[in-house]
Order: C-alpha cells, then structure tokens, then sequence
C-alpha cells in the first residue's frame, strides 16, 4: 500500500524538523513565501495569479471566500463535469481535495466540516501565455512548492489538485488551428492536422476538426480535456481503427519547471516527446500545444446490439447467463477484426436494472453495444444475430435460460457520436477509484471457457453483494493501436499494442463521508485483496490504462508503465529535478507521500 505507509505517525515530527526539504513547502514551513512575494510573482506574471477561493464557499456560513455563486446553482451543477471545468481550482472527484469545500448535501459533504482550502491548491496560474507558466513554474520549483496542473479537472484520481500547491491552470489555451499541409519535422512530407491549445476539451476539437471536414482521434467525453487524455494514452470513438490519442501527436510545445520552453517532435527534445506520448500527464512540464494527426470523416456509421439476461431465477438461468458472458467476451477479438468497436456492459443484483428491468435479475446481465464504420446497417444485424446465436442455444436442463433483446442496426452520422454534449452530463461529484486491465486475445479468446467465466464473477464481485457492481470491455484497442507505425508511439504502455479490451470495474464501497485518507485506504485495500489478484492471475503478462485505473494497485509501475518506466524515470528527473510535479503513481512518486490528511507532501525517509 501505497497512501500511507508508517511514516505518516511520524509525520508531525517530518514537518517540523525538515520543512521545505522532506516535505514540500507549506504554509506552517518558515519558507512558505510571504504574501509580499506572493504578490511579487503576480506582478511579474501580469495579474494571473489566483488566491484560491473554493465555489462551494456560498455554501457556508458567511460565504468565508467570497464565493459569487449561489449555493443552490452549485449543488445543481455540482455533479456536471463541465461545471468543475469552470472553475480554476475545482475538480470532478473532491474526495482527492480531501474533501475541501463540498456543498451542502453532495457527496462527501458532512455538516460539521466546513469550507477551508487545506486539500487545494493555494493559488492558481491562470496563464494565458507561456512566459506566464515559465515565470510561475520557476518561482514555485525553486521555493520547493509542489506544482500542480489542471486543464478540465476531470482526472479520475484527482490527479489535477493538491494541497499546498501551486496550480497552473491551462483552461484558456484555447487557440485550434487547422492546416492542410504542415511540415513534419524532419521529413520531406507533410501532414493534415490541427494544431491545438491544450485547453481545449474534445468537444471543441471535435467542433473544429468537424468544420473542416476531418476527424481526429480523442476521448468519447466532449467535456474531457486534450492534456490528460493524450499524455495519458487515450481512447475514444476512432482508436480502434487508427490508434490511441498519443499515437496522433507530431509535436507538442512544453514548459518545464525550469522555465524552458521546448518545442518536442522528433528532432528535438526527442526523450521530452516520447514520454508525454502515454508517459503520464502532470509529471514532466506543461504542455501548452499539441499537433495533431486528422482523418477524413468516417463514412457510414451503423450502430447495432443486444442486451440478455437470465430468464428465470433458477441456478440454471443463472449459469446460462455467466455461459453466455464469457461465449461474447471470448468473441471479442473476432467482432474487432470484423472492424467494429463498442462495449460489452456487465451488471449484477440491482445494477441490472439498468437494462430496463423492473427486477434485479439473477446471475449477471449486459448490453453489446457495438459500432461500424464503412459498413452497411445489414452487415451489423448479421454480425448481431451470429453473436447472439452463440447464447441463444445455451442449454442446462432443456429450457430457455436467457431473455435476448436486440437493437435494430441503425445508421448514424459520425457527428452525432462526436458533437458535444449538453454540458449537464453526471459523471462528476462523486466518488471515483476503479480498477483496470487491458486484454488481449490470449486473455479472451485462447483460454479455457470455464476460467473466463471464474475470472468474469471473480472481477463482478462486489464489496455490497446485494448492490451488485458494473464491468465494462471498451472494445478500444485492436488493429489500431497494433497497426500505429513505430515512429508514431511513444511511451504508452507497450501492452496496448496487443489488447483488444480495456476492462473496468468497480465494486468498492468507499465512506464518502470518512476521512478521505482512511476511506480512500480502505476501498484500495478492498482492491488490493479482492480484485488486483484476479487481473494478475487473468492477465499477469498485459497492464492496465493509467488514466481509468487503481492508482493505488501495489503493482501500478509494471501496470502502467511496464518495460518504460526506468527510462520515464530517468527523463522526469532530467526535466524535472527538483521533483515539483507529483501525480499518484506517477514516475518517482514512490518516493514521495502524499497525506490527504495532513495536506503534506513528504520523501519517503530511506528508514521507512
Ligand atoms: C466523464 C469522463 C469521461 C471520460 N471518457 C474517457 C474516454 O472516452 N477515453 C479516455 O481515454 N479517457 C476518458 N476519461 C478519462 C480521462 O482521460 C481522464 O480523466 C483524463 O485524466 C482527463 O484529462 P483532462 O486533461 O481532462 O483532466 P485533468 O484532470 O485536468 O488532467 C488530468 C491529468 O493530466 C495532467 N494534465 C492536464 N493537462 C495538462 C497539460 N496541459 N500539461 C501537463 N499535464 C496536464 C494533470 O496534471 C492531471 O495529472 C473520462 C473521464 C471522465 C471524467
Ligand atoms: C494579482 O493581481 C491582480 C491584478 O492586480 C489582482 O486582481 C489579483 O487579485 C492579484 N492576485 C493575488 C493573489 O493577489
Ligand atoms: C440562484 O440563482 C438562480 C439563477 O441563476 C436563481 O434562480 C435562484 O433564485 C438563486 N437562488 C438563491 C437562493 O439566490
Ligand atoms: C482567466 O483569464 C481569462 C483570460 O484573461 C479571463 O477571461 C478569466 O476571467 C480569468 N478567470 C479567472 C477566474 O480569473
Ligand atoms: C531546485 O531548488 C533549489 C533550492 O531548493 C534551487 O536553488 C534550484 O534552482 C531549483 N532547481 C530548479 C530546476 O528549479
Ligand atoms: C528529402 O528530400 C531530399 C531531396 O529530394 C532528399 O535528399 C532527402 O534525403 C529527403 N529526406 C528525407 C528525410 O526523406
Ligand atoms: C423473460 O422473457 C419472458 C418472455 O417474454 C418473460 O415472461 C419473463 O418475465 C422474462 N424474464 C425476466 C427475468 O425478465
Ligand atoms: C448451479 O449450477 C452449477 C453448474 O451447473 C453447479 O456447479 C452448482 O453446484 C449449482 N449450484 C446449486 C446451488 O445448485
Ligand atoms: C458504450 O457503447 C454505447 C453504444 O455504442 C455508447 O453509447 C456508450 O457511450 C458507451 N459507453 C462507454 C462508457 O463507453
Ligand atoms: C473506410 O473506407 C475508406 C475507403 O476504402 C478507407 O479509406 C478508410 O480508411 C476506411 N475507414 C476506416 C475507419 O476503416
Ligand atoms: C463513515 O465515516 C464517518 C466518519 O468517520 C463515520 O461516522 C461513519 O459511521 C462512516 N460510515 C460508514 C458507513 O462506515
Ligand atoms: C482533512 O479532513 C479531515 C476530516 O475529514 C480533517 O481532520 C483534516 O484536518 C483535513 N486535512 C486537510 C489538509 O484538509
């Protein structure tokens, strides 16, 4: 376990002895900067600077921040991801704020807690230039004060707020520009692409690749941001046809703690260029633009499924219906190849009802959403109907054991997968810790039927039997990121080149209302015991996707980084020496605890 080893009971004694060189500065160190150097770096940034004011504030008595929202808009908006993208120092998740400010009445408020900016950032950099972050990053690294990035907020793990630190907001890097024939460093060749502010989300990407008439490969979120998404890997609606986000970048622009501004492609500052292709946002500068790779619009878009439960609620219905889970997961790579995408969705007990039913069902029940481009709407229904009837005529005992409902194969424009949502979508608010892994052929399809099926009710277990849980297969990886050339790849996680499925669950039951360390601890425990272990005996040979994973997993360096994380390790302290960008599980940061509870952000003394 990673969040707090025994150094926290110690950790009183950490801060005073060795503040501002064990532990990263703080307000309570001697060499916190006083408020007239605080007002020094605004001045020499322009006026950006950011005293962080959290928005739930009006929640409180006496509004204590100031805050200009009123509390009922927020407690309304609290749960939009796009609300948190507003704001400079809120994020999706706040349990990783330690649950700061809350409004009333959301998840993880208690009455008792009060509003206080202890789990956030200090201050923000609201930049809207380079010289901004430049001036801001080099003033914070040499005061040892962690430094912190934040496009949407939107990271699962809260990866884009800490406390104590400096923020350096990329919200308004905005600018998208897109050009026919841009020169690919290097070559003779050009290139169709859009050069992109990293502050932009994909929903405006999309809008602008969309305008002229090209497609880019991103997240299947509108709300989600370019910055952790490609750093990170990212999929989407096109990475099983063409790759993840970070196999379409042919430059990025980067600013590191030091204040230089590089310029990565593959000329120059190669290492740089390599590692923020998948090596993880947040740990190895900022990056304020991206180049991306475009693709004409995909044509004839056709989307086609089913859903199947148990029928009845005998033990029969209820193997029939774990039979027929692992006869479609055993059928992914063969419907990948086929050329479609999508998901295959798995629910137990209540959980279930999420297909419509009326009664928790027994056993387990999904939905195979599926999506083909370049495909005719007749072609989806037979590939529909060839997968279904591998489990219509699952049979124990004679009888009809599971209920099938198919959805007609219609035809789509690949806009009406792209264009932006309304921005009053729920993912946001709540608690988020998940675990993943990727799956390749060997763990689908090449394995025994009755161990696919242990493994699928071992991974669906739930820490509240009666709640039931969710798995989802994102049918995401396949020929795209196997066929990306190699000059295109970066550091992400080699794995992806031979997964077909990112597989996610959830499960743990997390006090949303405890104390975010200890309740955070213990839903990673539960991971670490119940699940972890069924993804290393399924899998032990692929990883996981660091952006929708356990950041907590005591295996995340081999699962996120694999064979790359020396060489990761070796860069981040090349560009970032003085160890001002922490992210959980990011390269290096074993080293580091990072204590939601007592905000500090302390070295791991070589006694403990
Ligand atoms: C509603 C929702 C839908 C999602 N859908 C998808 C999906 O379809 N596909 C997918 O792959 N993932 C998806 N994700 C996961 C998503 O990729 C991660 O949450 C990702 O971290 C978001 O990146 P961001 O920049 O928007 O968020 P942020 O929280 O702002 O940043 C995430 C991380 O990247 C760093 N970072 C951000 N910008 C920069 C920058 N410019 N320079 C350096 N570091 C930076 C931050 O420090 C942080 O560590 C989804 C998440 C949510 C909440
Ligand atoms: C920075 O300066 C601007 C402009 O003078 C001011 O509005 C802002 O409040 C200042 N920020 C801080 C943290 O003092
Ligand atoms: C909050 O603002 C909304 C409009 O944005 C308004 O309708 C509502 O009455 C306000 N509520 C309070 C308590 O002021
Ligand atoms: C951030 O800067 C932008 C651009 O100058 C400005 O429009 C916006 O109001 C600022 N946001 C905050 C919260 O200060
Ligand atoms: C690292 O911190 C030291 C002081 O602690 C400072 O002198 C040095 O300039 C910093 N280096 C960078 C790259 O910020
Ligand atoms: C670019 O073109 C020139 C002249 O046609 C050729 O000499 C050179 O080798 C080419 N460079 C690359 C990298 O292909
Ligand atoms: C399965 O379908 C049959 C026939 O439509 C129906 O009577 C039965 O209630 C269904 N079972 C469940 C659990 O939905
Ligand atoms: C249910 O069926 C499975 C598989 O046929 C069998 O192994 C198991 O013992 C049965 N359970 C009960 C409670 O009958
Ligand atoms: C699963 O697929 C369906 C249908 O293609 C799509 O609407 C949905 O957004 C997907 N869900 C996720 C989480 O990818
Ligand atoms: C669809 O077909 C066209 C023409 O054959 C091809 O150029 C394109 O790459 C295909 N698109 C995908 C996503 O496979
Ligand atoms: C959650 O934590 C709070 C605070 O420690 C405690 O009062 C409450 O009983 C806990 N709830 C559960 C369900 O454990
Ligand atoms: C975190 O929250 C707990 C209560 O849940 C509180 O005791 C602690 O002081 C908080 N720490 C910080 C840094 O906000």
């Amino acid at each position: 376990m990673l969040l707090c080893k025994s150094i926290c009971a110690s950790l009183a004694f950490t801060a005073t002895v060795w503040a501002g060189r064990e532990c990263k500065n703080s307000p309570e160190s001697s060499t916190w900067p006083s408020s007239e150097d605080w007002l020094a770096l605004n001045r020499s940034i322009g006026g950006v600077l950011i005293k962080t004011a959290p928005i739930a504030s009006s929640c409180y008595p006496d509004n204590p921040f100031n805050s200009p929202e009123n509390c009922s808009d927020i407690t309304e908006k609290w749960s939009y991801a796009a609300y948190h993208s507003a704001w400079p120092e809120s994020i999706d998740y706040p349990i990783y704020t330690n649950n700061s400010c809350v409004p009333k009445d959301a998840t993880g408020y208690s009455k008792d807690k009060g509003c206080t900016v202890d789990g956030l950032p200090r201050y923000i950099v609201n930049a809207t230039t380079e010289a901004h972050i430049s001036k801001a990053m080099t003033w914070a690294s040499r005061r040892d004060i962690r430094i912190v990035v934040k496009g949407t907020g939107h990271d699962l793990n809260g990866r884009s707020a800490g406390a104590n630190a400096l923020s350096i907001w990329t919200h308004n890097f905005k600018h998208i520009k897109h050009l026919h024939t841009w020169q690919i460093p290097g070559g003779n060749e050009t290139a169709n692409v859009l050069v992109c502010g990293s502050g932009n989300n994909w929903g405006s990407v999309y809008s602008a690749a969309h305008r002229s008439n090209r497609a880019v490969v991103g997240g299947e979120d509108s709300t989600v941001g370019l910055g952790g998404l490609i750093q990170n890997g990212g999929h989407g609606f096109l990475s099983s046809h063409y790759g993840l986000a970070s196999d379409q970048v042919y430059q990025v622009t980067l600013i590191t703690t030091d204040g230089r501004v590089l310029v990565a492609n593959d000329m120059q500052n190669q290492d740089l260029f390599w590692a923020v292709r998948g090596g993880g946002g947040g740990q190895y500068g900022v990056v304020t633009e991206f180049v991306l790779k475009t693709y004409p619009i995909p044509q004839n878009v056709v989307m086609g499924g089913f859903s199947f439960w148990a029928a009845g609620s005998t033990n029969a219905s209820e193997q029939a219906s774990w039979d027929a889970l692992s006869e479609i997961v055993a059928s992914i790579p063969e419907v990948m190849d086929g050329g479609l995408n999508g998901n295959v969705t798995a629910y137990t007990k209540t959980r279930a009802m999420a297909l419509g039913l009326s009664e928790a069902p027994v056993g387990v029940a999904a939905i195979v959403g599926l999506v083909g481009l370049n495909m005719t709407a007749s072609h989806m229904d037979a590939v529909v109907h060839m997968l279904a009837a591998k489990i219509k005529d699952i049979d124990i005992g004679g009888d009809n054991h599971l209920n099938i409902s198919y959805q007609s194969a219609t035809d789509q424009s690949y806009w009406s997968f792209v264009k932006p949502e309304p921005l009053t979508s729920n993912s946001a608010g709540a608690v988020s810790l998940m675990t993943s892994r990727l799956m390749g052929r060997r763990e689908l399809s090449d394995i025994p039927r009755s161990d696919l099926k242990t493994y699928l009710q071992q991974a669906l277990v739930s820490q509240i039997p009666e709640a039931g849980t969710m798995l989802l297969f994102g049918l995401q990886g396949g020929r795209g990121p196997a066929n990306v050339p190699s000059h295109m790849r970066g550091s992400v996680l080699p794995a992806w080149r031979s997964a077909y499925a990112h597989v996610f669950t959830l499960g743990a039951s997390i006090n949303a209302t405890g104390d975010a360390k200890e309740s955070l601890r213990a839903g990673a425990s539960w991971y670490e015991a119940v699940k972890e272990p069924v993804w290393r005996n399924w899998a032990p040979n692929t990883g996981s996707y660091m952006n929708e994973g356990n950041p907590f997993s005591s295996t995340w360096k081999n699962d996120f980084y694999g064979v790359n994380y020396d060489k990761l390790l070796s860069i981040k302290r090349k560009y970032d020496p003085n160890e001002s960008l922490f992210v959980w599980s990011g390269v290096g940061s074993d080293l580091w605890n990072n204590d939601l509870h007592t905000g500090l952000l302390c070295r791991v003394s070589a006694e403990n």
